[in-house]
């Protein structure tokens, strides 16, 4: 563990209290401001330019690695990739874990995204056990967890409702491919820290959210109740955030016109309060209409540009860079 902020690795959302999770939108937000000038960005180039990231993605990324790319160029940190494990030592029969070790002695900072679950978790321990660990940040591990996604969508949640209280009360619905979508999970996991939130999970039958989720949520006394049907609960909501079917995962899976009715387009839009938001990781698929991409309601393009300001704030936590940039946040 790190003196300075305690954070270190960033594996798994279940690691975030409150305390935490404000202050890494308040850095977000003192990030995006001082980017907006030219000293304001100079200054942030100056925060770690002697620091440098290895960006180490085995499973497809557009906006987790653009986003994480940038995200250390604001901070003026250096980067390097792999991106195909086939032209790696990898082919060579080289082990996760003597990779992972290697990464560690070029970098300050590991970001990891691969499709197998468990494996951030797994180079994480091997950093502890070596002389000079360094952090390991999951970028998105198989179908168990997308941290930094749902840092962003808190994020994107907290600044869409600043006027109305934040997150706590809220009624927020996730739904589509529960079952197998990791953003749901780490998102779930993180309603423990906001008051009286009321969570509804629609899906298809067979890719209901698991039961640990579930459980965790129970545990912690979270509000939940799942159905299949959107329409029981659109009229009610603050935020819908909507998924695509995991087909990279195989499975059996609902036929396409069955997951057609966990689509927005233009006619479900009337459905909702006026003042409801509409939430997607991204890519989407057909369950998420272009039509509806200019309704001011929609915030995944925000979320996109979100992403890469949480992700300047986490690692300026993780280097202990927090309380510089936090000058003069009043
Ligand atoms: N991009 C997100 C993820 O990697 C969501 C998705 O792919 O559907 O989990
Ligand atoms: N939201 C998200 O993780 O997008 P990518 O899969 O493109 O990185």
């Amino acid at each position: 563990m790190n003196a300075g902020s305690g954070l270190f690795h960033v594996i798994d959302t279940r690691q975030f209290e409150r305390p935490m999770l404000d202050r890494l939108c308040r850095l977000a937000t003192r990030v995006r401001t001082l980017a907006k000038s030219r000293q304001g960005a100079r200054q942030l180039r100056r925060l770690a330019p002697d620091r440098r990231a290895m960006l180490y993605f085995t499973q497809p990324s557009t906006r987790t690695f653009l986003s994480f790319n940038s995200a250390c160029h604001i901070l003026g940190m250096q980067t390097s990739e792999i991106r195909n494990p086939s032209i790696s030592s990898e082919v060579k029969g080289e082990t996760f874990e003597d990779s992972i070790r290697t990464f560690s002695s070029y970098a300050d900072a590991i970001i990891m995204r691969t499709p197998e679950g468990g494996k951030a978790a797994r180079a994480a321990e091997l950093m502890d056990s070596i002389p000079r660990p360094v952090p390991v940040i999951n970028a998105g591990s198989g179908p168990d967890q997308h941290p930094t996604q749902a840092l962003l969508d808190i994020y994107t949640l907290e600044r869409s409702f600043e006027k109305r209280g934040g997150i706590d009360g809220k009624t927020i619905a996730m739904m589509g491919d529960l079952r197998r979508g990791r953003t749901v999970r780490s998102l779930s996991y993180l309603m423990k820290n906001y008051r009286d939130v009321r969570l509804w999970f629609v899906a298809p039958p067979g890719l209901e959210i698991k039961q640990d989720v579930l459980d965790h949520l129970d545990s912690h006394g979270v509000a939940c109740e799942s159905t299949s049907r959107l329409d029981d609960v659109a009229g009610e909501l603050d935020a819908l955030y909507v998924t695509r079917l995991q087909s990279e995962y195989g499975e059996e899976e609902p036929g396409a016109v069955e997951y057609a009715s966990y689509a927005i387009g233009l006619e479900q839009m009337d459905k909702f309060p006026p003042g409801a938001i509409i939430m997607h990781p991204l890519p989407r698929g057909p369950e998420l209409s272009p039509a509806i991409d200019n309704d001011p309601r929609v915030m995944y393009w925000r979320q996109e540009r979100n992403g890469m300001w949480i992700r300047v704030a986490l690692l300026a936590l993780i280097f202990n860079l927090a309380n510089e940039l936090e000058a003069g946040i009043s």
